[in-house]
């Protein structure tokens, strides 16, 4: 049989409401672009019909503007998991207009899998080629995989292709894809170097469950990041220290050093800050996104090898690397986000994590996705799936955000996403706090001599008044959130006033 062919119309007509679909791609890398926005229009003329249409969509992890934007500005998701960073759907979350469910991204495929989460009716994915041999096909897909395997398998009503020719095939060749067995009949994943193979380069599948390929040429998504700063800059040498001296203790390996980074523009910095050192060895990277600062460093050969489940970069820098293929051939593999982010390889791997956090506490515990403990930013991502099984876990982040009337660190975090016993080192520009080795009370130490001059008094006297409560983490409750309060009521933390929240 041949596959067919489908506009994003009738693509979106089959959709219904109450509808699952999967969508492919991660980051925005790879995710498709011409049907989701063809649903944000088939739900506006429902809406405007007087009929409820809304689907529930799952990703990877984020995905683009023509996706999360569209559908969320049309007001057409009912729920949406594990990951997102687009702005109009993080408004939303926050008014509870979308049910959010915020997972770990190495979980998401077998949860799908387990069905403990749902079922995806429709896959929409986007490839570079799509080759077809009778019953069976191959689908070759572009800059980002995320879960895109799993929907594949798991798509109950079909799959739709976007095969968008914007994207170079030179990238065939590139992802290794594979899928973990299900419990009990669950092997070793066996990747012991970032680049093993242990996969396919491509998703096979029975043919008739390819419900229509459209042909398309639309530029991937991603955006440039925000430049470096002072205070990025600082971080990221600060992290280089921090690494060469593990080093010469020899609790980090001088040959083999492996390193993950996380989303967002500092964490782009501190690599870059990183690759900028004369003193940090060679490096390889085993991550779930690669940024424009770690492509670059391959070329200049300061990243020897990469592993990653998508190239998060903008579409100019995309083009490039497709213009220099040859340089990345053999030194760079794409894989779903299940092996991206799989616990038992990074363990395997004795991976450094590079994180970066919203916020942090005296004692060593992250928020990496709630703003003031109650507002959604991003999602926790991969960043526990690395925290957790990671040699070495570090979070950094700027002392201060918002002019300096927030402090990044705080007496006690609002959400916690990484407690205290999986976070090895926080870095501000201010310098590293190793809390390895640590009691409580000497990992408030730590944390307080990296805040900002302006909060380092404030959290003193927080501990000086903590400690009359004594115990082995001091804490006074009714003041633990005074920080916060103070920027909520007064707008600004260094305001905050200790004599309104102590009650004895
Ligand atoms: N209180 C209030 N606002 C805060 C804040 C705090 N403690 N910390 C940060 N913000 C605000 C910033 O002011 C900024 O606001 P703006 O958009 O209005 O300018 C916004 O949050 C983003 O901060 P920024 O420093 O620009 O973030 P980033 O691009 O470096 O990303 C995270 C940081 C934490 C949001 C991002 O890394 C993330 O989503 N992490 C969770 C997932 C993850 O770690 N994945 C990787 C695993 S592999």
């Amino acid at each position: 049989m041949s596959i067919s062919t489908i506009t994003p119309q009738e693509a979106a007509a089959l959709v219904q409401h109450g509808d699952t679909i999967g969508v492919g791609g991660f980051g925005p890398a790879g995710a498709p672009k011409c049907i989701t926005p063809e649903i944000a229009r088939r739900a506006r003329a429902e809406h405007a019909a007087g009929r409820p249409f809304k689907v529930s969509v799952v990703t990877g992890a984020s995905i683009g503007a023509s996706c999360d934007g569209e559908l969320a500005a049309a007001d057409a998701i009912d729920r949406r998991f594990p990951f997102s960073v687009n702005a109009e759907i993080r408004k939303a979350y926050n008014e509870g207009r979308v049910r959010y469910m915020d997972l770990n991204l190495s979980d998401n495929a077998a949860h799908l899998r387990q069905g403990t989460t749902g079922h995806i009716d429709w896959g929409i994915l986007e490839a570079v080629e799509v080759e077809d041999f009778g019953d069976r096909s191959r689908i070759y897909l572009t800059a980002g995989i995320g879960i895109a395997p799993t929907i594949c398998r798991l798509a109950r009503k079909g799959i739709f292709i976007e095969r968008n020719s914007w994207h170079s095939t030179k990238i065939i060749g590139m992802h290794d894809i594979y899928e973990i067995e299900d419990h009990p009949f669950r092997t070793p994943v066996r990747i012991t170097q970032p680049i093993e193979r242990i996969g396919l380069p491509y998703i096979e599948i029975d043919t008739r469950r390819i419900t229509g390929v459209y042909d398309c040429h639309v530029p991937d998504e991603g955006r440039p990041m925000t430049a470096p700063t002072p205070v990025t800059d600082a971080i990221g040498a600060h992290m280089a220290d921090f690494l060469v001296w593990n080093i010469k203790q020899g609790y980090l390996p001088s040959h083999t050093l492996t390193l993950q980074s996380g989303v967002g523009s500092g964490a782009n910095a501190v690599l870059g800050a990183l690759g900028r050192s004369k003193e940090v060895p060679n490096f390889n990277i085993y991550t779930e996104v690669l940024q424009e600062a770690p492509l670059h460093l391959m070329l200049e050969g300061r990243v020897a090898t990469a592993s990653t489940g998508a190239l998060t970069i903008s579409s100019e820098h995309l083009q490039e690397l497709y213009a220099n293929m040859n340089e990345y051939r053999g030194r760079l593999l794409l894989r779903p986000s299940e092996i991206s982010n799989c616990p038992e390889v990074i363990a395997r791997l004795g991976i450094c994590s590079l994180n970066t956090a919203i916020e942090v506490d005296l004692y060593g515990h992250v928020n990496s996705t709630k703003i003031g403990g109650t507002r959604m930013m991003n999602g926790v991502g991969g960043s526990a799936d690395f925290t957790c099984n990671a040699m070495l876990s570090t979070f950094t982040c700027g002392s201060t955000t918002k002019d300096g009337r927030i402090s990044s660190i705080v007496p006690f975090c609002s959400h916690v996403d990484h407690t205290e016993h999986y976070v090895d080192a926080i870095v501000t520009e201010y310098g590293v706090a190793d809390l390895r080795g640590k009691c409580a009370m000497e990992k408030a130490e730590a944390v307080v001599a990296i805040a900002h001059p302006d909060y380092r008094p404030l959290l003193q006297e927080y501990l000086r008044l903590a400690a009359k409560g004594g115990g082995h983490t001091h804490h006074l409750l009714p003041a633990a959130f005074a920080m916060h309060d103070t920027f909520r009521r007064k707008g600004d933390m260094r305001l905050t006033d200790w004599s309104e929240y102590v009650i004895d």
